[in-house]
C-alpha cells in the first residue's frame, strides 16, 4: 500500500481526508462525528472496517452476531482500525415467504451498494444462516475490498429423550410420524423445538453448516473457526481475532480475489463431498465464482467432487451434530485428511495470510466417530452426480443419501443396477403437490417418480426447496417413505432425500420438464448420467409446439416488486441463480 504524508492510502480517505475537496470532506465528516467519532481519529490514517451485520430479531439464526460484534469491535480497535457497523438486508431461512432464497440476490445487491458507496476499507462479513453466507461472499467478490468472514456458529446439539435431534432434519421425521398418526400436533412441535436449544444456525449438515464450512475451505474465515458453536467462549474469542485480522488484511491489501481462486473453489468442492454438504452449495459457490470472474461449472462438481468419500458423520446423512463436529476437529481435520490424499491445492492463501496447507497440515481428528479417517469413510463417492438428458441440461443428485429402501426399490435390477424407469407423476409447484399428493386417483405406487416443476428461480421466484416430496399417506402407511423425486427447484440441505434437483433450465423458461405429462415413462441412468422422457423426438416437438402456442409454461403472478425485477434478470440454478447484469461488474473498489 503506497503512503503519502505518512498515512496509508486508504479508500476511506476519499471521504474523510481529501485535501483536494475540503467542502465535501467536511460534509462527509460532520455526520459521522455526531455519534462521537472524532475528526482526529477519522483523519488518523486508521482503516475504517465495516461490520456487515446480518443479525437481528428477524434473523434468529444470525442474531448472536449482535453480541459477537462487540468483540469484533474490540479486535478492530486494538489492531488500529475503526469499526462501523451497519445492517444487511435480513434473511431468515425459516421465516421468509415465499422463500428465503428470493432475498439472497437482494441482500447481495444492497451490500454491493454499501461496500462501494461508503467509506469502508475492509469488511467483516457476519455469516451464518443459509443464504446469508453466499449473499455476503458474492458482494465481497464484486466489490473486492479486503474481507473476512465470521461465522455465527451452529446451535448446541438438540436432544429429545436421550437422542440427538438435528434442526431441520427432525422436521421431516416429525412430519412423517404425525402423518402416520404416531404423534399429535403438540408432540410434533415439542419434537421439532428440541432441535433448536440455543442461539446459532442449524446444527445439522444443512446449507448453513455446509456454507460456513466452505467459507473456511475457500479461505475466507480464520482456520478452525467455522464449526465453533455459537454460545461457546471460543466463538467470542474468534470474533475478537477476526476483528484484529481484518485490519492487517487491509494493510496487506489481501482481497477476496487473492483468496477465492479457482484452486480455492476446487478445494471447497472436495471439502463439500467429504462433509456431505448441501445440494445448495453448487448454486452458491458457482454464484460467488461468477461474481469474481473465476471459471466454475456444475460439471466441476462431479469432476472434482464425486469420488471424494463422506468423512463427516453429521445428520442428515449420519448421526452427530454441530458440537460434535467442532470437538472432532472441524474443517481443518477434514482438510487434513484430503491433504493426505493430495486432494487439496495447499498453496491457496487464506484470510490469516497463510496457505491452507500451512493451516491444516498438522490438524488432527479428535474423535473418529464424528470425522472419519480417509481410509475408513462412511460412504464412498459422496459428491454429486450431474445428470443430463431431454428433461434438462443439468441436474444434480447427492449419491451419499441414497438409502437402502431406495436402492432396493429403484436400483435392484442386477443387469443394470444404476438405472431405473418409472411412471411420472407431475406437480406444478408446491401448492399443487399439497392439494393432490394424497388423491387416490393418482394411483401412485412404489415405483413411480414424483416430479416437481415450476419451482425454479423464475417459476417460484428464488427457487423453492420443495423437490423432496413425501410419499402419499397410503404408501407411508405401507412403510414406503422415499419415492424418487425430480425437480427444477431446490431441496433443503437438512433433508436426507435422494432427489434429483436443481434441474436447469427450469420449466418456466421452457426446459424439458415443461413438456412432461403425468403417466409418461421416464428413465434415469445414474451410470450414464442420463435422465430422459421415453417418448419420441417427434412427440416431444409436438408438445413443444403446443406449449409455445399456449404462451409457454404458466407460473404464479408476481407478489412483490422484487419478484418481478428478479424474474426479469435472474439466471438458472446451474449458473448460480445470479442476477445476469450484475456479473459484468467486477473489482469495484479497484475501479
Ligand atoms: Fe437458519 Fe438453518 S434455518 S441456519
Ligand atoms: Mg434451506
Amino acid at each position: 500500500m503506497s503512503k503519502q504524508d505518512g498515512k496509508p492510502n486508504l479508500r476511506s480517505r476519499e471521504w474523510f481526508d481529501n485535501a483536494g475537496n475540503p467542502d465535501m470532506t467536511a460534509l462527509y465528516l460532520e455526520r459521522y462525528l455526531n455519534f462521537g467519532l472524532s475528526q482526529k481519529e477519522l483523519q488518523s490514517g486508521k482503516p475504517i472496517i465495516g461490520i456487515a451485520q446480518t443479525g437481528s430479531d428477524l434473523s434468529p439464526c444470525n442474531r448472536h452476531h449482535v453480541e459477537l460484534a462487540k468483540r469484533l469491535r474490540e479486535g478492530i480497535r486494538e489492531a488500529g482500525g475503526i469499526a462501523i457497523e451497519f445492517p444487511v438486508h435480513p434473511i431468515q431461512e425459516t421465516g421468509k415467504r415465499p422463500t428465503a432464497s428470493l432475498d439472497r440476490n437482494l441482500a447481495y445487491l444492497s451490500l454491493v451498494e454499501v461496500l462501494y458507496g461508503y467509506p469502508l476499507d475492509g469488511v467483516v462479513l457476519t455469516i451464518g444462516c443459509d443464504k446469508t453466507t453466499p449473499a455476503l461472499l458474492m458482494a465481497a467478490a464484486t466489490v473486492n475490498i479486503p474481507a473476512i468472514a465470521l461465522s455465527v456458529g451452529p446451535m448446541l446439539n438438540g436432544w429429545f429423550r436421550g437422542e440427538r435431534t438435528g434442526s431441520g432434519t427432525i422436521v421431516w421425521k416429525a412430519r412423517e410420524l404425525m402423518a402416520a398418526g404416531e404423534i399429535d400436533y403438540e408432540g410434533f412441535v415439542k419434537l421439532v423445538a428440541s432441535s433448536a436449544p440455543s442461539t446459532g444456525y442449524c446444527n445439522t449438515m444443512g446449507t448453513a453448516t455446509t456454507m460456513n464450512s466452505l467459507a473456511e475451505a475457500l479461505g475466507m474465515q480464520l482456520p478452525g473457526s467455522a464449526a465453533i458453536p455459537a454460545p461457546y467462549r471460543d466463538r467470542q474469542e474468534v470474533a475478537y481475532l477476526s476483528g484484529k485480522r481484518i485490519v492487517d488484511m487491509v494493510h496487506e491489501d489481501l482481497k477476496p480475489s487473492d483468496i477465492m481462486t479457482r484452486e480455492a473453489f476446487i478445494n471447497a468442492i472436495r471439502v463439500n463431498s467429504a462433509i456431505g454438504g448441501s445440494t445448495n452449495a453448487p448454486i452458491h459457490l458457482n454464484a460467488i465464482a461468477r461474481h469474481l470472474g473465476v471459471e466454475l461449472t456444475v460439471d466441476d462438481w462431479q469432476t472434482y467432487g464425486e469420488d471424494v468419500p463422506l468423512l463427516v458423520n453429521l445428520q442428515p446423512a449420519g448421526e452427530f451434530l454441530g458440537e460434535d463436529y467442532y470437538h472432532a476437529g472441524g474443517v481443518p481435520a477434514v482438510v487434513n485428511q484430503l491433504i493426505g490424499q493430495g486432494l487439496i491445492h495447499e498453496d491457496a492463501i487464506t484470510a490469516n495470510g497463510r496457505t491452507i496447507g500451512e493451516n491444516c497440515r498438522d490438524a488432527k481428528i479428535e474423535d473418529e466417530r464424528v470425522i472419519r479417517p480417509y481410509d475408513q469413510p462412511l460412504k464412498e463417492k459422496a459428491g454429486f452426480r450431474v445428470l443430463k438428458g431431454n428433461l434438462f441440461s443439468s441436474a444434480i443428485m447427492k449419491l451419499s443419501v441414497v438409502d437402502e429402501e431406495f436402492r432396493k426399490r429403484y436400483l435392484s435390477n442386477p443387469d443394470d443396477p444404476m438405472a431405473f424407469e418409472g411412471r411420472a407423476i407431475v406437480f406444478d409447484g408446491p401448492e399443487d403437490y399439497h392439494d393432490r399428493i394424497d388423491d387416490p386417483a393418482l394411483d401412485i405406487d412404489e415405483h413411480c417418480i414424483l416430479f416437481m416443476r415450476g419451482a425454479g428461480p423464475i417459476g417460484y421466484p428464488g427457487a423453492a426447496e420443495v423437490v423432496n416430496m413425501r410419499a402419499p399417506d397410503y404408501l407411508l402407511k405401507r412403510g414406503i417413505h422415499s419415492l424418487a423425486c425430480i425437480g427444477d427447484g431446490r431441496q433443503s440441505g437438512t433433508s436426507g432425500s435422494p432427489s434429483i434437483l436443481n434441474a436447469s433450465p427450469e420449466a418456466a423458461v421452457g426446459g424439458g420438464l415443461a413438456l412432461l405429462e403425468t403417466g409418461d415413462r421416464v428413465r434415469i441412468d445414474l451410470n450414464k448420467c442420463r435422465a430422459d422422457i421415453l417418448i419420441s423426438d417427434e412427440e416431444l416437438e409436438e408438445r413443444r409446439r403446443k406449449l409455445d402456442a399456449a404462451g409457454g409454461y404458466k407460473y404464479p403472478a408476481h407478489q412483490t416488486p422484487w419478484q418481478e425485477i428478479q424474474r426479469g434478470i435472474v439466471d438458472q440454478l446451474e449458473e448460480g441463480m445470479v442476477l445476469k447484469p450484475a456479473t459484468k461488474y467486477r473489482k469495484l473498489a479497484q475501479g
